[in-house]
């Protein structure tokens, strides 16, 4: 693996109060970078000071979206210890997505160095108030310049990383959903698995509809039934009915989120019964109308979200009276608490910022 050169900024900003923070609007100092070429294969990585990029109108991924990204957290811990949490899973995902969208594989090794590396690099960037987080944003664009339809020859890489607090201005209050029979956000053979620029376009316009009606976020439906549960675009979807937790499967019409995976390894490690089955919003109704119900999110940014209210054909239905469910603040505490070091990393999920081995 080649040696990332490193340019430090001649201007170093301060970075903003933690208690200012909120989602996605502030980034550190520097950006790592990585390109490919046909012939020559990924190559140059670097870490430069951040800034922006020049690239030609004709750039494809401008017309055809060929585009993917993750996203992953640093935790500064009641230690001062710094931790990334599932680098190696996030790593990987990269490399899923770039699959459906026929982007070259990246060496995994290379994408957790410059993870490691820039965090490294901006580590003062990463806050200490509970509750808050350096976001890791590793994207890859297609650059070549041509308006025919098909794969680039040529990409960049990169990593951005700023310091954030909760993804919904509701923090750990519950979320209002819309379950939508309308609108359509991934189909199986499509690439809703895919973190892909596409499916967060694809989800735009059904949220805004929502958004009008007072809810946080849409609950897609499957697109050929529309009515199994898939997910909510910014999270998966987890409930409980009676004993079983249920979740939908990894179908291909949905993403398959760390957080989620990390929810279901405890949940099965607490000894509760899991499903990951098809789930209709029939079900779920009848769930909430007899008063059986919990239901919450997964996913980086949002963590586990929990769901106070689901719409659907014109009617709100109540869930948990509106309140956080036992199991989803029991899911809510442990994750942070691995991920801050308050509690023990027994799945060796963390890892340590000079420490390279995970757990
Ligand atoms: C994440 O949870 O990291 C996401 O990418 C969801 C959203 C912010 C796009």
């Amino acid at each position: 693996m080649p040696d990332i050169a490193i340019t430090r900024t001649a201007h170093p900003k301060t970075p903003p109060a933690d208690d200012s923070l909120a989602f996605g609007k502030v980034f550190t100092d520097h950006m790592f970078l990585l390109n490919y070429d046909e012939g020559q294969g990924w190559h140059d990585p670097r870490i430069v000071p951040y800034g922006p990029f020049t690239l030609d109108p004709a750039c494809c991924v401008l017309h055809y979206g060929q585009a993917i990204f993750d996203g992953l957290k640093a935790f500064r811990g009641a230690d001062g210890q710094i931790r990334l949490f599932r680098l190696r899973d996030h790593a990987r995902r990269v490399n899923r997505s770039g699959h459906y969208l026929c982007i070259p594989e990246i060496d995994p090794e290379m994408i957790e160095e410059s993870i490691r590396k820039l965090v490294e690099v901006d580590q003062n960037w990463v806050p200490s108030k509970p509750g808050t987080a350096l976001y890791i944003r590793p994207t890859v664009i297609a650059t070549e310049t041509f308006l025919g339809v098909h794969p680039s020859h040529s990409y960049l890489y990169y990593v951005i990383v700023g310091p954030v607090g909760a993804y919904y201005k509701e923090g750990m209050n519950p979320v209002r959903i819309l379950a939508t029979d309308k609108y359509v956000r991934a189909v199986q053979g499509g690439m809703g698995a895919a973190k892909t620029a596409g499916n967060y376009a694809a989800s735009l316009f059904g949220a805004e509809q929502a958004a009008k009606e007072g809810y946080t976020q849409v609950l897609w439906l499957d697109g050929v039934h529309h009515k199994y549960l898939d997910e909510v675009g910014t999270m998966n979807i987890m409930l409980k009915i009676g004993d079983e937790v249920i979740t939908p499967p990894l179908n291909g019409s949905i993403l398959a989120g760390i957080t989620r995976d990390s929810t279901l390894t405890l949940l099965r490690d607490w000894g509760l019964r899991v499903s990951e089955r098809p789930v209709s919003i029939d079900e779920v109704i009848a769930a909430a109308k007899a008063e059986d119900l919990e239901m919450w999110g997964t996913g980086t940014a949002a963590v586990i979200s929990p769901v106070g209210e689901l719409g659907y054909k014109g009617e709100r239905y109540v869930i948990n009276g509106g309140r956080t469910g036992a199991l989803t603040q029991k899911l809510y505490d442990t994750i942070v608490g691995i991920q801050y070091g308050t509690l023990p990393d027994k799945f060796g999920w963390t890892t340590t910022l000079g420490n390279r081995r995970e757990g």
